[in-house]
């Protein structure tokens, strides 16, 4: 059996990966560590928290000793890490955090996961370390690095610390970047799950700036299988572009949930835009899809609707989140805007 230590598995994407390896691979163990900060959630793991191959461990990824213990302790094999702060608006407003957990905490885990040579380390990288493309073109592997908001800088820092672990001492390591994810156990500060508790709650929606802006949707579950592909099939030091060919404005997106929810267009209303936001991402996936075998299985049109119909489902794991601090945070991003 082999135990990989997933960080920030009580989040958006670290839970679906945990769901899914915990189904599919009955030969892997998963420590998942996280903080459990305003975005990680145990309730979003259900019934998968007391699974016989899961052990939860709250905890930062910035305490090296702790790391250290879990690696020594439950013999791992692998790191993944998914543990970041992730949202592009507050590291607008307080960048420092960004750069403690994204940056100091990945660096943590590579001196762990160096000091005992470990079989692989799986950076979860973004395709938002690349910067904005213009109206045409995509982001490829070997596109420069151009971040443009904290959140993207904090991340490309992590990835150039991956690479220089990577190519100074051998540490077996992989970058994943992957575009806009959506699905189920989003956090409803992220646009698609925001919008849908919005419209489903009549509140306005507020669509940043002309509302043009274009972002390349893919279905979580598609992004996990690509990062298992990457985990057990790459040639170390390699990166994977992951995304799902599936550009929309954002007034698109809003307009699809609009529709599927039976609720007026009257509820959009634009509001000011996020300071320097970018314009466009479109993933390159070639090198994943030839290299790895690996094609997304979800469709816009049915994970859309599979997204908004979870939600409907799951109100109590909704509510439970938006009652809290959330309605502070709602009221300082969305109030004077
Ligand atoms: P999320 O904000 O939903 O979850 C982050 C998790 O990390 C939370 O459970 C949180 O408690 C935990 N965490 C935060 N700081 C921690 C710390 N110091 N120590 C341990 N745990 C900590 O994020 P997400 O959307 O699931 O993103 C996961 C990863 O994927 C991130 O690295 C992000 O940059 C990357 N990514 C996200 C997307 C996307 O569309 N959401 C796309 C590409 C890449
Ligand atoms: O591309 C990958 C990235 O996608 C990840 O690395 C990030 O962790 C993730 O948060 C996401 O970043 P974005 O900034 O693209 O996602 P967000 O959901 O915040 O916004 C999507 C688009 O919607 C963006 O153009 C801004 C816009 N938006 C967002 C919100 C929250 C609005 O118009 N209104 C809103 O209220």
């Amino acid at each position: 059996m082999r135990t990989i230590l997933v960080t920030g598995g009580a989040g958006f994407i670290g839970s679906n990966f945990v769901r899914m390896i915990l189904s599919e691979h009955s030969d892997v163990r998963v420590v998942n560590l996280d903080l459990l900060t305003y975005a990680g959630n145990l309730e979003s793991l259900g019934e998968f928290l007391n699974h016989k191959n899961h052990i939860f461990v709250k905890g930062d990824i910035c305490d090296g000793e702790l790391v250290n213990d879990l690696v020594v302790q439950h013999k791992i094999d692998a790191i993944v890490n998914f543990a970041a702060e992730s949202h592009v608006d507050r590291s607008l407003v307080e960048p420092g955090v960004f750069i403690q957990t994204n940056v100091t905490g990945t660096l943590t885990l590579l001196k762990v996961a160096l000091d005992h040579k470990l079989e692989r380390f799986l950076q979860v990288s973004t395709d938002e370390v690349y910067g904005s493309l213009g109206t045409e073109g995509f982001f490829t592997e070997t596109t420069p690095l151009s971040p443009n908001s904290p959140y993207s800088a904090s991340k490309a820092s992590a990835d150039m610390l991956v690479r220089a672990f990577s190519h100074s001492w051998g540490l077996r390591c992989n970058i994943t970047r992957c575009s806009n994810n959506y699905g189920p156990y989003q956090f409803p500060e992220k646009m698609i799950p925001l919008m849908i508790h919005n419209a489903l709650n009549d509140k306005e929606l507020p669509v940043y700036g002309d509302g043009l802006y274009i972002r390349d949707w893919l279905y979580v579950y598609d992004h996990c299988t690509a990062i298992w592909k990457v985990l057990t099939q790459a040639e170390p030091g390699t990166i994977y572009n992951v995304g799902g060919n599936n550009e929309k404005t954002n007034l698109e997106v809003v307009g699809i949930i609009l529709e599927r929810l039976g609720k007026p267009e009257t509820l959009i209303r634009h509001v000011k835009d996020r300071p320097g936001h970018d314009r466009r991402y479109a993933i390159d996936s070639g090198k994943m899809m030839k290299e790895l075998g690996w094609r997304p299985t979800v469709t816009f049109e049915e994970g859309i609707v599979k997204t908004i119909d979870w939600y409907l489902a799951n109100t109590s794991w909704l509510n439970h989140i938006v009652s809290g601090q959330y309605q502070q945070y709602y009221q300082s991003m969305y109030s004077n805007r």
